[in-house]
């Protein structure tokens, strides 16, 4: 017996993967597997049945975020997308995984000025463990892991595992 039933707004029961895609929709999530620059996608917000989100989730945002097939979002993590965030393929991202594109100027007198956004792109096969965050301007390269809890600061070489805070190389891992 399942636990929690999902309905669509014209009463009829979903399955929990059609409510997965739905939710993703309502918060503009959308596929760039077809390789269509955000300027036609945007609009229509569409991700691949493989897709699979776990909420909450939390975003800011929303247009500017491209998800590949067979991506996996565990519970409670949140994206700010302004500066732009690219997840390929295969891509497993854990619980409570903050990725956050923009910030505020350092120098005080700026500070409130003005959002610094940078993009963040996650690389094929990549995995984001529980409570990482991952920081503008950051690739997360194909294969590679991100221990839990890290705060990813600079791109992350392929079939690396990186951890820590500011996150460095812990060992290379089969590719
Ligand atoms: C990275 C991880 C997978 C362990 O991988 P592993 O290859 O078994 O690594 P080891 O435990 O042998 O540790 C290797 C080194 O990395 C360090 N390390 C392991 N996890 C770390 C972490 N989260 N942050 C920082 N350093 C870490 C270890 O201290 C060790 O350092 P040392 O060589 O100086 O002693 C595991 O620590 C982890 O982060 N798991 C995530 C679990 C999770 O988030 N699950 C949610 C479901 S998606």
């Amino acid at each position: 017996m399942k636990d929690i039933a999902w309905f669509a707004s014209d009463g009829a029961e979903m399955t929990d993967a059609d409510w997965q895609v739905s939710f993703a929709k309502s918060v503009g999530m959308f596929l760039n597997g077809e390789e269509l620059p955000p300027a036609i996608t945007r609009g229509e917000p569409k991700v691949d049945d493989s897709f699979l989100l776990a909420p909450p989730f939390y975003t800011i945002g929303g247009p500017d975020i491209s998800v590949g097939r067979n991506v996996f979002v565990n519970q409670n993590c949140t994206f700010y997308d302004l500066g732009g965030l690219y997840i390929a393929d295969d891509v497993m991202i854990g619980p409570n995984v903050s990725i956050i594109t923009s910030g505020h100027p350092i120098d005080p007198s700026q500070r409130r000025a003005s959002v610094v956004a940078k993009p963040i792109v996650i690389e094929r096969n990549v995995w984001i463990a529980a409570g990482a965050t991952i920081i503008g301007g950051v690739t997360v390269g194909e294969n590679s892991v991100v221990a839990a809890g890290s705060v990813v600061t600079k791109n992350v070489p392929p079939n690396t595992l990186v951890g820590g805070n500011p996150a460095k190389i812990i060992r290379s891992i089969g590719g």
